[in-house]
This record gives C-alpha cells, structure tokens and sequence, in this order.
C-alpha cells in the first residue's frame, strides 16, 4: 500500500439544483468564490497538497470547467503584446493548474448515485487509495483540508472521512459518523454514518463534508454494489453505503478539519462565501467593509 497519496477525484457531473436558475447552463463548480471559480479553489488546494493526477468527472454541459483549465498560449501572448502583465500571469496560472495537477476529464456513466464517480475514476488509477473531493466545499485554512486528510491516511493508513462540528439542527443535511474512539489532533475512530438524521437521532455532533481518502477496499465494495445494481437495475450506488460495510469490519477514522468552510452548494453558504472573499480581498475588501458596516442592520422603527 501506498504511504501517501497523489491521486484525486472531484465528481463534478451533479446537476447543482439548489442554485438554479442559476446552474441552468453554468456549472456550479464554476461560480466565483472571489476572484477564482469555487472548482479552482480546490484544485489549487489539491496541488498545494501535493496531488500530482486529479481526474474530474463531469457530464453534458460541464465543458466550461475544462475550458476554464485549458491554457490559452495565444491569449497569454496577446495579453503580453498589449502590455497586460497582470492577466497575462493570471491566465498563464490558472492554465499551469492542469499540467501540475495532470487534470484529467471522464465523463460518468454508470447507476445514480455518488459512488459512481468514484468508482469511475478508480477503473483509471488502478487500486491505489484517492481523495475524494466534493466540487462544492470551500475551504479557507492555514493547512490546506486535501493535507489534513492525507496526514491522517499517512498516520492510519485506513480510509479517512472529513468532518465538521455541526449544529444539530443541521443533522438532516448530513451524513452523522458514529464515534468510538477520540483520538488526539481532531483523528477520530469511527464505526459507520448514519445518513441525515434528525437531531435526535445523530449519532454525534460531527457532519461528514465532502472529503474522503478512499482505499482500495471501499473500492471493492463500490464494484460490488455496482454489479447488483447492474443485475437488479434498482437503487443507487453511494458512497456512504459502501464505507458502512467497509466499518462493518476493518477500521475506518474521521479527521476534524481545521478552518473555515462554506458549502458552495447550498445558497446561503455560497453568498456568504462570496462575501467573505469580498472582504478579505486586499484591494476591495476596506471599502466593501465600510459599506457593509453603513448599511448596518435595519432598525425597526419605534
Ligand atoms: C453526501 C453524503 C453525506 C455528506 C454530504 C456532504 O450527501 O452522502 O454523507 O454529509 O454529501 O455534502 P449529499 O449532499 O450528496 O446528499
């Protein structure tokens, strides 16, 4: 087995219904967080935690995310020509993103569900454990969350799930790990998930985001699941499932993830991401805070 881990999948072919009608025809994955698409801010982060092959898995109507990755030689070289240096960097950037990650595109195909994608990009990395990004969680933290969970892999060798502290009130958007043992540095041994519970029926105070090192024995289950769906044609392949059997019997941790989140995918997180970009922005962020703070709250009038 592999001691890290430099391959990465961000299942990027979901439909991004809650923000529609503004996904209706641009991905969600490419909806400015700041100045970079929310897609971007995880590739930089898988780069930065030295992923080296990250496959995004799309589907009809994502060809935006590839174009926005493409470099663009003859842009970069007219925006040289012109004198703008700035964006010719910029561009060049983003384009440079694609060769250190080696993105790669696979379309999905296969049975509903989240473990599709993941099982997709597995036929192509061969058994070898992978991060398992969400396209929609942005994180904002002093060590990137990619390298979080990759420590806690190097640490366990066992497959790793994300985790955040939740409200209960929330438990119903999540998956709820089941706790067994508190480790130190946030490492957690976990027995299983139960899928969006109600509060009284969370079995912790953790949500499971959108991050999982997932190893090769998750990946036999996935295939596993896959092949009775195949012959039954009923049911969805899902990631969770597959980690609950693999917990049925061999060990499997959560990592409490240190930093900010914002889930992209839900509407409020996604404004608050947005302003939260805003005001930290160098340039903008003291005139957006001023603003912010003229506005005030309304005060109801006596
Ligand atoms: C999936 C997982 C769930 C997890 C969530 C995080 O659910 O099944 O365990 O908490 O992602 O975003 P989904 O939101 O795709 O229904």
């Amino acid at each position: 087995m592999s001691a890290t881990i430099r391959r990465a999948v961000i299942p990027a072919a979901g439909l991004g219904s809650r923000l529609l009608p503004l996904t209706k025809a641009t991905p969600k994955e490419m909806l400015p967080v700041g100045d970079k698409p929310v897609i971007e801010h995880t590739v930089r982060e898988l780069v930065a935690s030295g992923i080296t092959d990250i496959t995004i898995v799309i589907s009809g109507g994502k060809g935006l995310i590839q174009d926005h990755f493409r470099p663009n030689p003859a842009l970069v070289a007219q925006l040289r020509a012109d004198g703008k240096t700035a964006y010719a960097d910029a561009v060049e950037e983003v384009g440079e993103l694609s060769r250190l990650g080696h993105i790669t595109y696979l379309d999905q195909h296969g049975p509903y569900g989240n473990g599709t994608p993941v099982l997709n990009a597995a036929r192509n990395f061969g058994d070898e454990p992978m991060l398992v990004l969400w396209p929609d969680d942005v994180f904002v933290a002093g060590t990137p969350r990619a390298q979080q969970l990759i420590r806690a892999y190097e640490a366990t060798s066992c497959p790793v799930l994300a985790l955040m502290p939740m409200s209960p009130a929330d438990s119903h958007r999540y998956g709820v790990p089941v706790v067994k043992e508190d480790l130190n540095d946030g490492l957690l041994r976990i027995t299983g998930l139960v899928e969006k519970p109600q509060p009284q029926d969370a079995p912790s105070a953790y949500a499971a985001i959108g991050g999982y090192v997932v190893t090769p024995g998750i990946i036999d289950e996935l295939r596993r699941q896959t092949e009775r769906w195949y012959q039954h044609r009923t049911g969805e392949v899902y990631l969770t499932d597959a980690i609950n059997v693999y917990a049925g019997s061999r060990a499997v941790y959560g990592q409490v993830i240190e930093g900010q989140w914002y889930d992209t995918g839900n509407p409020l997180a996604y404004l608050t991401a947005q302003f939260a970009a805003a005001l930290a922005d160098p340039e903008y962020g003291p005139h957006l805070r001023r603003l912010a703070q003229g506005l005030g709250d309304p005060v109801p009038s006596a």
